[in-house]
């Protein structure tokens, strides 16, 4: 049961809780599979400050009763021309050029999910999920994730997310899942299948 209040916040909400956000992300992040150091929760932080401007910028958060953050998401819109920062080449040619368009731009990308390791296991991080993903139009939902053991696929695949390519050789075990009400997930999750079995 989710213990905390989930809900969205504007981007001047959000802005001034950063320096909570930067300690739940440190937190979450500082754990395997991830194994980031410390001073990347700074790196998030900057980004996330340009991140608010992007079209279709979305951010959700579980607040605890002292309206403290212990947990949060972002997600955008992917815009047309398909971005070439980050993780989107590999997803872009582990897809091919017609599928990435068809999937993923123009669709709610999920971009950072986090939840403080003393408020996990209790709802929250699927919560703040559903929150983030709800209203993405026609439910086109995605995100890149880490297949690597003691990460969050088991947490995605719970909660109905498709994996829809196999995991990269690099970087190390990313790849990309569809949410459970995109219309493409069940045809994309196929195709890997087919691959994979032809492999
Ligand atoms: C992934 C994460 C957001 C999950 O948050 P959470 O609040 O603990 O998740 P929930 O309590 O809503 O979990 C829902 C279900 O997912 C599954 N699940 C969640 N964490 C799991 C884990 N570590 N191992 C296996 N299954 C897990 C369980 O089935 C769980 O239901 P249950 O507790 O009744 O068995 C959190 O572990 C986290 O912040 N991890 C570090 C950052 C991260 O990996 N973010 C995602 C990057 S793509």
């Amino acid at each position: 049961m989710t213990t905390a209040e989930v809900r969205r916040l504007d981007p001047s909400e959000l802005l001034g809780l950063a320096a909570d956000l930067r300690a739940v992300y440190a937190r979450a992040f500082e754990r395997p599979p991830w194994h980031e150091p410390d001073h990347k929760a700074d790196d998030y932080l900057a980004r996330l400050r340009s991140d608010v401007a992007r079209p279709g910028f979305t951010a959700v958060a579980a607040l605890d009763t002292c309206g403290r953050p212990v947990g949060f998401a972002t997600a955008w819109t992917t815009p047309r021309l398909f971005p070439s920062d980050r993780c989107h080449p590999y997803a872009r040619k582990a897809l091919g050029d017609g599928a990435t368009r068809e999937l993923l731009c123009g669709a709610r990308e999920i971009d950072e999910l986090a939840v403080h390791p003393d408020h996990q296991r209790k709802g929250i991080g699927a919560a703040l999920l559903e929150a983030v993903s709800a209203d993405a139009p026609g439910g086109r939902c995605w995100l890149f994730t880490a297949a690597a053991a003691g990460g969050p696929m088991d947490f995605y695949l719970r909660l109905g997310w498709q994996p829809v390519t196999r995991p990269a050789p690099h970087p190390a075990g990313v790849l990309v899942l569809l949410g459970p009400r995109h219309p493409g997930a069940d045809v994309a999750t196929r195709r890997v299948a087919l691959v994979g079995a032809t492999q």
